[in-house]
């Protein structure tokens, strides 16, 4: 008994119009958030995805009640049972990391396992520890946990070493239970840490400097609970995006702000693929040749690392070499085997990724290693000639709803097979 597979034939053209869901690193990091009050949250456009699963189940287990009606969660935590996220539902999804912040900021203490590390490499936590230590915690690892203890809670100036995104989460819920001012410097600027500031906002925090490198957080007011919609999914709109570019297809992309994809955006024009932007869409018009560019990773507004492994397929299919460099996580180019089993030609040098293009991909057995370069190769399975079976799409379950019906309603041909292997 094996899992689902995707079946895919290459070839058709994409056309028509498809809404994105909100997004996935937004939405988990609202549901962590929603711990801050004892009073019901009410999140709106939460993806159903099995990463969302995970975070209702940790909520669960840390005593809180959680409904879902259709795209709506409701979140009430009221008084906390547990302060603990256990091994088994933290080595499901890394980023239960985030429930550290608020449980340590309501409770003042919490009890969280180490998450490990994934296919994309090692990724620390050491920030977001520091940090904490910085605002009064006591910090203690052991037996694969840290627990983190903290009677009074003070506010603090904090400079982080990195951008993190899940650190900058991590200090900005923490400091919301700090009485004072605290301070992050270099903090991350992602659109997701936007949504997450304007919902602590609305919840009766105090926050400034949301989407520049300098977060201030006035702490120690006490939080209501409030009703708020998850921002749009910009990975999940440029996967659409560059689905229309390797078909040669038309489509609009409805439910993200195309401000959040300047860069992308702008690398898919400088190739020759036409782009129009609206308030809350964006049309892509793919066909004839295409030029090779580089791109290089950085934390936002750069070139997103999640939007990196998609770009790989459509540089495969562009005129001349492109060169992709990968600033933000070490090992993110494990999947360029698979893309190379269907006809890619990408070879990696250190932390770039060589790719030629002008290639002619063909349809074969391929592995998702993980989410984003799931999402790459169903890409290079649309583009290829012939038939692909896509195995472990579980991955890619965790963070794209129902993808292969979303393509097929544009035009693809794709389907969900039981994979008997
Ligand atoms: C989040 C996103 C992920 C995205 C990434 C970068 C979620 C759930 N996930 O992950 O999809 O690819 O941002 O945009 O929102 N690091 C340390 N020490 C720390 C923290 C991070 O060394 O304490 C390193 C990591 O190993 C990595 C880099 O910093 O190399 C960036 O990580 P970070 O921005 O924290 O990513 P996540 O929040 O884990």
């Amino acid at each position: 008994m094996g899992e689902d597979a995707f079946l895919i034939v290459g070839g058709k053209r994409l056309q028509g119009e498809v809404r994105v869901s909100g997004a996935k690193n937004s939405a988990l990091k609202l549901m962590a958030a929603s711990l801050l009050t004892p009073d019901e949250c009410v999140l709106e456009n939460v993806p159903r995805i099995t990463d969302v699963e995970v975070m209702c189940d940790v909520l669960r287990h840390l005593g809180a009640e959680v409904a879902r009606e259709g795209e709506t969660l409701r979140v009430l935590s009221g008084e906390s049972s547990s302060c603990e996220a256990p091994y088994h539902l933290v080595r499901l999804m890394r980023a239960s990391i985030v429930v550290l912040g608020p449980l340590v900021a309501r409770y003042g203490e919490a009890r969280v396992a180490i998450p490990g590390g994934c296919n994309i490499g090692s990724r620390k936590i050491d920030m977001h520890l520091r940090g904490l230590a910085e605002m009064g915690v006591e910090i203690t690892t052991e037996h694969g946990y840290v627990t983190a203890r903290a009677p009074s809670l003070r506010a603090a100036r904090i400079a982080l070493d990195f951008p993190s995104v899940g650190a900058t989460e991590n200090l900005m819920m923490a400091a919301v239970g700090a009485r004072g001012t605290t301070l992050i410097e270099n903090a991350a600027r992602e659109p997701e840490i936007q949504d997450l500031a304007a919902f602590l906002v609305s919840m009766g925090a105090e926050i400034r400097g949301a989407g520049t490198p300098v977060l201030e957080v006035e702490g120690g007011m006490e939080l209501r609970g409030t009703r708020h919609a998850t921002v749009g999914d910009r990975v999940e709109a440029w996967t659409f995006a560059v689905a229309a570019a390797v078909t040669g297809g038309e489509v609009r992309v409805r439910g993200v702000d195309p401000a959040h994809l300047g860069l992308p955006l702008e690398k898919l024009r400088e190739m020759g693929v036409q782009v129009e932007e609206e308030e809350h869409a964006l049309s892509v018009r793919g066909g004839g040749d295409y030029r090779a560019v580089d791109v290089a990773t950085l934390p936002f507004p750069g070139f997103p690392t999640d939007m990196q492994p998609q770009m790989m397929v459509l540089l495969s299919l562009a005129q001349g070499i492109g060169v992709v460099t990968e600033n933000v996580f070490e090992s993110r180019f494990m999947f360029v085997d698979e893309l190379n089993r269907m006809g890619c030609d990408i070879t990696i040098e250190g932390h770039h990724a060589i790719v030629r293009g002008g290639r002619r991909l063909s349809g074969a057995e391929v592995c998702a290693p993980d989410l984003r370069a799931g999402a790459a190769l169903a890409l290079a399975g649309l583009a290829a000639e012939g038939e692909t079976r896509l195995l472990d799409i579980h991955h890619i379950d965790r963070g794209y709803e129902r993808l292969e019906e979303k393509l097929a309603r544009l035009g693809a041909e794709i389907g969900r097979v039981g994979n008997a292997a």
